[in-house]
């Protein structure tokens, strides 16, 4: 199948992956893998940049994210998991791209941009504790991308300055040595960026929103009484807006079947809000019903997914290891035929 596509994604290894996971990235690569290569980095080299200090962090969850994956249905027949930190050609590409890269555009790049800001108001500093390490980050995910031959990134809205980013790497490098590297395109799934129960515009691990992918009915009830729901709604029977009620927004996306129904009763005052969100309980539990299925059979065989790790790892390796021959010939730095 070699005329098909190449797909290249993955995430950080930084915790369990959540609702906004699922919904923003790993359905829509559940989906690809069946008409692409596909290949998903978990980007250990990347979460070190901001956790350096806590490598067991980030160890521990290279096995979770592991899970989570073949728990969402990412079929390892199908697509290649690999680990970033041992595919060495990766650090090499990102030293040849950081010539290729301004400073000045690194600190514009949004998303870093906003985590430097993030970074400045947690430290309460100007940004002096920002690394060399972190500030390249973008260009390390060139490297991961183009490692593969990545014609198709499937990710999160937040990630779009990473790929326009890695795009502009890619022209100036086939600009100066000729053409080498793939130019990449993002692909946004439907729900590109999923609201909290809090209300947030996003969920996420730092706002402590999230919803695992791997948690159970106690702490789904937990977080579900929770959300916000009509301001205006005092009473049990008082009419309901459910637009602005973040009970409705996750039973559009787990309870399709009864959806119109609920918005029915809440319109006319005849469901109450705790009942409401009882029901949503319910319907979460039943949508991660096959994924924690899947997880809990994965969790009781560590043996395969160390397996498929090191497989997918050395899979991997052999499409980097083409990449970089190319490389290295069009930069005129492959001075040996043997090396
Ligand atoms: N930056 C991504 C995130 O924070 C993870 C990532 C690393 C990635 N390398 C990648 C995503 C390459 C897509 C392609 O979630």
């Amino acid at each position: 199948m070699e005329n098909r596509k190449n797909i290249l994604t993955g995430d950080r290894p930084t915790g369990k992956l959540h609702l906004g996971h699922y919904f923003g990235s790993l359905k829509n690569r559940v989906e690809l893998q069946d008409k692409y290569n596909t290949y998903i980095i978990i980007a250990d080299v990347q979460a070190l940049t901001d956790n350096f200090e806590n490598p067991e962090k980030v160890r521990q969850n290279i096995r979770e994210v592991a899970l989570d994956y073949l728990a969402s249905g990412i079929d390892p027949e199908k697509s290649t998991i690999f680990i970033q930190s041992l595919i060495p050609e990766i650090a090499e590409l990102t030293v040849f791209y950081s010539n290729l890269v301004t400073v000045a555009r690194l600190q514009r790049n949004p998303t870093v941009k906003s985590e430097i800001e993030y970074k400045k108001e947690l430290f309460g500093n100007d940004g002096e504790s920002v690394t060399y390490g972190f500030l390249g980050y973008p260009v390390s995910q060139a490297a991961d991308i183009t490692a593969f031959d990545g014609a198709i990134v499937p990710v999160g809205d937040d990630q779009l300055p990473m790929i326009e980013q890695t795009r502009e790497i890619v022209r100036k490098f086939n600009s100066i040595y000729g053409e080498t590297l793939v130019e990449p395109e993002a692909v946004l799934s439907s729900t590109t960026r999923l609201k909290g129960l809090d209300g947030n515009a996003k969920m996420s691990k730092s706002l402590g929103n999230a919803i695992y992918l791997a948690d159970s009915h106690e702490e789904i009830n937990q977080k579900v009484m929770k959300a916000v729901t009509d301001p205006n709604r005092i009473k049990k029977d008082d009419p309901g807006n459910p637009d602005i009620c973040m009970v409705y927004y996750y039973h559009k996306l787990v309870n399709q079947e009864n959806i119109e129904t609920i918005c029915e009763e809440c319109k006319a005052g005849k469901r109450g809000c705790v009942a409401c969100k009882k029901e949503l309980v319910e319907s979460m539990m039943n949508f991660l019903k096959p994924i924690q299925e899947r997880r809990r059979y994965y969790e009781e065989r560590p043996e395969l997914v160390e397996e498929i790790l090191i497989k997918g790892t050395n899979k991997a390796r052999e499409k980097a290891k083409e990449v970089i021959k190319r490389v290295r010939k069009n930069m005129k730095i492959d001075y040996f035929k043997e090396s």
